[in-house]
């Protein structure tokens, strides 16, 4: 059985995290929690992660990007592997990140969806085959909610193309979150990042290559947070047996394979 130390418990993905692990049939157990805000549970919830009394397998992060600091500091004292889930992290919280992770096993993704993570391999294919001859936009869509924009998944597939491009491409590639402050043609360089927000949607992505005379649309939509959840725990059964390094769902898939 592993042991989860879950940030972020009372939020949204805290609440699936904690119904996948009861629906694991024992192979996982939410022992403790962090939050900043008040609720009920099962289990000892804590507002600062350095009052936690019980001795965790794993940490699983789906709270605030603020929150990275602490979370490294308690798992490097206290030598615990983390499942960092939330996004919108500063250059300076990555290099925190980066920095625990040749002491501790550290998984971080941006998206912790198996059909994602497909999405994204198409995405790096299509851009090899398709060069710089088609025009790179991406639109992604989420509940009125969510706090940071453009979503980390979005960051996350125009980061891959943006890599696969410096194979054939000069010029560094550009992201555009706005059109609207400038009047001038579109280069070829630019990944268009567009991000919409309503309602309940759970989380879309389309990625659009428009070229002269076709374009290739390639999309996903999660229809249930649970997903999210699910390859949470995934990523901590794999990190409890790494070697201290920094992973993602490249290495996950890999493992599986
Ligand atoms: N990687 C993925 O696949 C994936 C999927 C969904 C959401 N996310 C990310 O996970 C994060 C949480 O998403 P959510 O929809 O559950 O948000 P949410 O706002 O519903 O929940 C966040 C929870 O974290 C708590 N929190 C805030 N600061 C904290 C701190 N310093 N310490 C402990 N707890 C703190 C909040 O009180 C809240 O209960 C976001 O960054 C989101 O983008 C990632």
């Amino acid at each position: 059985m592993i042991k989860i130390l879950l940030s972020g418990c009372f939020g949204r993905m805290g609440k699936a995290v904690i119904d996948a692990a009861s629906e694991s049939d024992g192979r996982f157990t939410v022992i403790s929690g962090t939050d900043i805000t008040v609720g009920e549970s099962s289990f000892p919830v804590y507002n600062d992660i350095h009052l936690v009394n019980e001795k965790p397998d794993v940490i699983i992060d789906f709270s605030h990007h603020t929150a990275l600091p602490a979370i490294m500091d308690y798992a490097l004292n206290n030598n615990v592997p983390a499942v960092i889930a939330t996004t919108g992290h500063t250059e300076a919280e990555h290099r925190i990140m980066k920095d625990a992770s040749e002491k501790i096993p550290v998984f971080f993704s941006r998206n912790m969806s198996l059909g994602v993570n497909l999405l994204l391999s198409l995405c790096k294919k299509a851009s090899e085959v398709l060069k710089s001859d088609f025009d790179v936009e991406i639109i992604e869509k989420h509940h009125h909610n969510k706090l940071d924009a453009p979503s980390g998944t979005a960051l996350m597939l125009a980061d891959a193309i943006s890599d696969t491009r410096k194979n054939f491409m000069d010029a560094k590639t550009e992201y555009v979150y706005d059109r609207h402050t400038e009047r001038r043609k579109r280069s070829p360089e630019e990944i268009g990042i567009h991000s919409v927000r309503g309602g309940n949607i759970i989380g879309e992505h389309e990625v659009i290559f428009a070229g002269k005379d076709e374009v290739i649309t390639l999309s996903h939509s999660a229809s249930s947070r649970e997903l999210f959840a699910t390859g949470a725990l995934r990523a901590s059964e794999f990190i409890v047996t790494q070697k201290p390094g920094l992973y993602n769902m490249d290495d996950l898939l890999n493992n599986i394979i």
